[in-house]
């Protein structure tokens, strides 16, 4: 094994999670009924640790199926909790399903019936208690079916208003029971619905500043999100850190203009990933690193383990072809070719500057001249990415 790979063996201390639903997703499509069997959520953790992974993810109805009577769902709890115990793997995040149910089909906490929504805020309240429960950090809302297909079915802005009231009924409640749960929003542009409210996570951070809690509300990008929307992951993510609002990041891959494909991270753009990674690894991100991927649907068994060794894999692998990147003087001259530490300067110093700031504006002819070599400067990205440097 090469040095490089060897460094990309994954361990607890890189906070690696895993949905249950991600190794657990049995291969069923729109076209096409499952072509793998469910795995036990016992057998996923004693997987997921052997492999080196910090944590694992839930939706509630993972764990407990919908419909299961209260006694049987403390003994499905309970054999989780155990398995945990035994291994050590951690819940780095809980979310509720609110888009399997036929009665979400209209939406959750955006459906036209006031009865749903009001289904919904409970059913997420419940969600909560048992991620609470099992100690989750990070409690995620992903609104799948918060969203149209005709557009004249909902006013958008009813619909955030009660968007904005759901989660201002759940951050209290959460407030209320003393759970230490930090809440992340996750962007979708589309799929299931026609049109997703809250589309990137542009929008998501805008909605947040509407919240009555907006410093217990973060977001979840996810890669594969992003980029259907045909926007930068690099730059969502690096807003996201810029407002303090990272709580939490669904890895990925996708490529644009396609339904969503969550494929293993990495699978897809690898330069884009390469740039993500550099932006995490060096922006203080600390929360869970979890992989919102799906095993290709002509896997088996094994090839599901192949997928989830191969996200943390990849992940490690371009960890270190940032620290390789950045460590090179070669790259560090093309930086400063490009002027991008200049970016860290502030334009003006102060007040009383208008006058020169006017006068300033007449060097634009002279300041044209100039080049950023960014040609060079990409193709360093890339040599490092192709293990040239
Ligand atoms: C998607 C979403 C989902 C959510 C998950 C949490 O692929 O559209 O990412 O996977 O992350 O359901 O609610
Ligand atoms: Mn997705
Ligand atoms: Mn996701």
């Amino acid at each position: 094994m090469s040095t490089a790979a060897a460094g990309s063996t994954a361990a607890p201390a890189h906070r690696f999670t895993f949905g249950l639903w991600t190794v657990g997703n049995p291969g069923r499509d729109p076209f096409g009924e499952p072509t793998r069997a469910r795995i036990d959520p016992v057998d996923s953790v004693h997987r997921l640790a052997e492999l080196g992974a910090w944590g694992i993810s839930l939706h509630d109805d993972d764990l407990v199926p919908w419909g299961t009577p209260a006694a049987e769902r403390d003994r499905i709890v309970a054999r989780f909790r155990a398995a945990l115990d035994e291994t050590g793997l951690r819940v780095g995040m809980a979310t509720t399903n609110l888009f399997a149910h036929p009665a979400f089909k209209d939406g959750a906490f955006t459906s036209n019936d006031r009865a749903v929504r009001r289904a919904a805020i409970g059913k997420a309240m419940r969600s909560i208690d048992l991620g609470a429960e099992l100690g989750a950090e990070v409690y995620d809302f992903w609104g799948g079916r918060e969203g149209v297909e005709a557009g004249a079915a909902k006013d958008p802005r009813d619909a955030l208003e009660r968007y904005r009231e759901a989660i201002d009924v759940l951050c209290d409640y959460a407030i209320g029971q003393g759970y230490a749960l930090r809440f992340a929003i996750e962007p979708k542009p589309n799929e299931p619905r026609g049109d997703i409210f809250l589309p990137t996570v542009g929008h998501a951070l805008h909605f947040i500043t509407t919240l009555a809690h907006p410093e217990m509300v973060g977001v979840n990008p996810e890669v594969a999100h992003e980029t259907m929307a045909g926007l930068s992951v690099h730059h969502a993510v690096g807003q996201a850190l810029w407002a303090g609002k990272l709580f939490h990041i669904d890895l990925n891959a996708q490529r644009i203009g396609r339904y969503d494909q969550d494929f293993r991270f990495g699978a897809e753009d690898l330069k884009e990933a390469f740039l993500l990674v550099r932006l995490l690894e060096r922006g203080g991100y600390d929360g869970p690193l979890h992989f919102d991927a799906h095993p290709y649907r002509n896997e088996d068994r094994d090839g599901v383990w192949d997928f989830a060794a191969g996200c943390m894999r990849t992940y490690r692998a371009l960890a270190e072809r940032a620290r390789r990147f950045d460590a090179l003087p070669e790259v560090q001259e093309a930086l400063a070719a490009a002027s991008v530490p200049e970016l860290g300067h502030a334009s003006c110093t102060g007040a009383g500057e208008a006058d020169a700031l006017k006068a300033e504006a007449d060097e634009l002819d002279r300041l044209a001249e100039r080049g950023f070599r960014n040609e060079a400067l990409d193709q360093l990205v890339v040599d490092v990415l192709l293990g040239l440097r």
